[in-house]
């Protein structure tokens, strides 16, 4: 199972560039400021940087709605300063990673604007269809943000495909020309220098069919049409070969609801070099995601073991800028905030594949407390609460379903130190309210402080570099009951031997799992249970065994 390629040994750090530093007090993050923290990353230990989207945008859906594949937010800065991230990061030896969102472009794409003409050449750009009759859309599909997929423009009197929102029309990947305008975006920022694409909703672009969808979903119905499709794996792997295979560069996918099986042909196929999946995200889910059962580690573990086991490579990851915070998910954010950030770190940078860290985990930043889901910057978070509201919830319990799915949360800006805004912005105004922890939890507080969920992560991150295991060796689960994690890696003659408690309670480690010539590498916590026959809470233990 061995994977060497030049992203093999890589660590990602994920940029959500609006919240990481803010350069000229506007309160809005920018490029300069993401190159004046490169040597704080630099020192953390990651190599590379996903920056989500800073294209022209209308900043509909925060980005992941572009105007202008070719041109820079002005938030941001310009393709000037993109420019010389791209430099100043090389010559730190960091390589940077675009989001690539194609699935859809903003409804103010030049695109989009021209294609309502029926007699445009760009109409076929994106998925025009008469109505079933009048006012009744095409098919029965829900958008992933709940409501109909389908949106009436009165110009051109048919409807138009957004599996989003009605201001992401979605791309037709049947038209040859949208496929080239796809590979022209690649190759200009390829050529760039820059080292690969983080693909937004990549599994989904290419329609096979507009049937009605099977179910009662109220979001994402008619998936079985789109997902993970036959024409989806030619394209990708058509990208491959016209473009990715003439660079060297890395190709990761953001696959929703994916399986194992097309996880497999991805990889296998060189379609993508990596994949995330959901089911870590959604192992505490009921029925819906505004409905969750009470977390149990076992819940995460079942499905890490069956992607760890189940295809050669995977894009490991325990939050970002969709997800709650990990320490609110999975963790304890009230009684061990620290030690589940650091159990959590082990999890995530021992597994098999390439990690990523998403900014602020590194310092264990926790969810913004609970908002008016109506003031939500969240798209998604806004359009779940126009539902909510037509259904016979009290406003409080409104309120505590629309926030399991308001993705500012996460959002917030990085904390840096104790002053103003977190030291993110010297304006006090920020895009997005700082979370009222910071003067606890800041860069600054943490580097200072040697037993800090800073220093754990530098430590780890230098642990995994020096020692190849963790990158080349195989994933061998232990199954074990109740809630423990253990796993081994093996690589050579070597291994090295994981186990973590994600519970707030001891628990007892099952005699066969208490190694006499077991070496610790390193351990979340100070004092060990490990000798003494249990796990303290939210302990995680590196061993090296023989
Ligand atoms: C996934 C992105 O991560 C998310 O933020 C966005 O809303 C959707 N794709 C649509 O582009």
């Amino acid at each position: 199972m061995e994977t060497k390629r030049s992203f093999t040994d890589k660590v990602i750090y994920q940029i959500y560039p609006r919240s990481f530093c803010d350069s000229n007090g506007d309160g809005i993050g920018d490029i300069q400021g993401i190159i004046s923290k490169l040597d704080y990353l630099k020192d953390l230990g990651v190599d590379c940087l996903w920056l989500s989207p800073i294209y022209k945008s209308p900043l509909m859906d925060m980005g992941y709605d572009v105007a202008d594949y070719y041109s820079i937010h002005p938030d941001y800065g310009t393709m000037e300063d993109f420019d010389r991230l791209l430099k100043e990061a090389d010559k730190r030896g960091l390589r940077i990673i675009m989001d690539l969102v194609v699935n859809h472009t903003s409804d103010q794409h030049e695109w989009f604007k021209a294609s309502r003409d029926p007699s445009s050449p760009y109409r076929d750009y994106y998925i025009w269809r008469k109505g079933k009759k009048d006012g009744v859309p095409p098919n029965n599909w829900t958008s992933m943000f709940t409501g109909p997929a389908w949106t009436y423009d009165s110009q051109s009197e048919e409807w138009y495909l957004h599996l989003y929102s009605s201001e992401q029309p979605d791309l037709n990947f049947h038209n040859e020309k949208v496929v080239e305008e796809v590979e022209r975006i690649l190759r200009f920022y390829l050529d760039k220098g820059v080292y690969g694409f983080r693909c937004d909703v990549i599994n989904q672009c290419y329609k096979e069919s507009l049937d009605d969808g099977k179910g009662l979903s109220p979001s994402g119905r008619g998936m079985e049409h789109y997902l993970c499709s036959e024409g989806n794996h030619k394209l990708l792997r058509r990208f491959y070969d016209d473009v990715f295979s003439h660079y060297d560069c890395v190709v990761i996918g953001e696959t929703y609801a994916i399986d194992v099986e097309n996880g497999r042909r991805y990889l296998d196929n060189h379609e993508l070099d990596m994949f995330f999946q959901f089911d870590t995200a959604n192992c505490d889910n009921f029925l819906l995601p505004l409905f969750k059962k009470k977390f149990k580690p076992r819940y995460l573990r079942d499905v890490i073991y069956k992607w760890q086991t189940g295809v050669s490579w995977m894009a490991n990851y325990l939050e970002n800028h969709d997800q709650p915070r990990s320490i609110n998910h999975y963790g304890d954010p009230v009684k061990f905030p620290k030690a589940s950030a650091k159990a959590l770190a082990v999890l995530n940078l021992t597994l098999r594949g390439t990690p990523f860290i998403y900014q602020g985990e590194e310092i264990g930043m926790t969810n913004l407390p609970l908002q008016d889901p109506e003031q939500s910057q969240d798209v998604s978070c806004r359009q779940v609460n126009e539902i909510l509201k037509k259904l016979p919830f009290t406003k409080k319990t409104r309120y505590k379903l629309a926030n399991r799915v308001n993705r500012d949360h996460a959002r917030t800006p990085m904390q840096w130190n104790d002053a103003v805004s977190a030291g993110f912005s010297t304006s006090e105004k920020t895009w997005l309210p700082v979370n009222p922890n910071y003067k606890a939890v800041n860069v600054a507080s943490e580097s200072a402080d040697p037993a800090s969920v800073l220093n754990f992560y530098k430590a780890l991150l230098q642990l995994r570099k020096k020692d190849e295991v963790f990158v080349y060796g195989d994933f061998r689960p232990i199954m074990v009951h109740g809630d423990l994690i253990a796993y081994q890696r093996v690589y050579k003659d070597e291994r090295r031997f994981i186990l973590i408690n994600l519970t707030g309670k001891e628990v007892k480690i099952p005699r066969h799992l208490i190694l006499d010539g077991a070496k610790l590498l390193l351990s979340s916590l100070p004092v060990q249970g490990y000798r003494m026959g249990f796990l303290s809470p939210f302990e995680a233990d590196i061993f090296e065994i023989k």
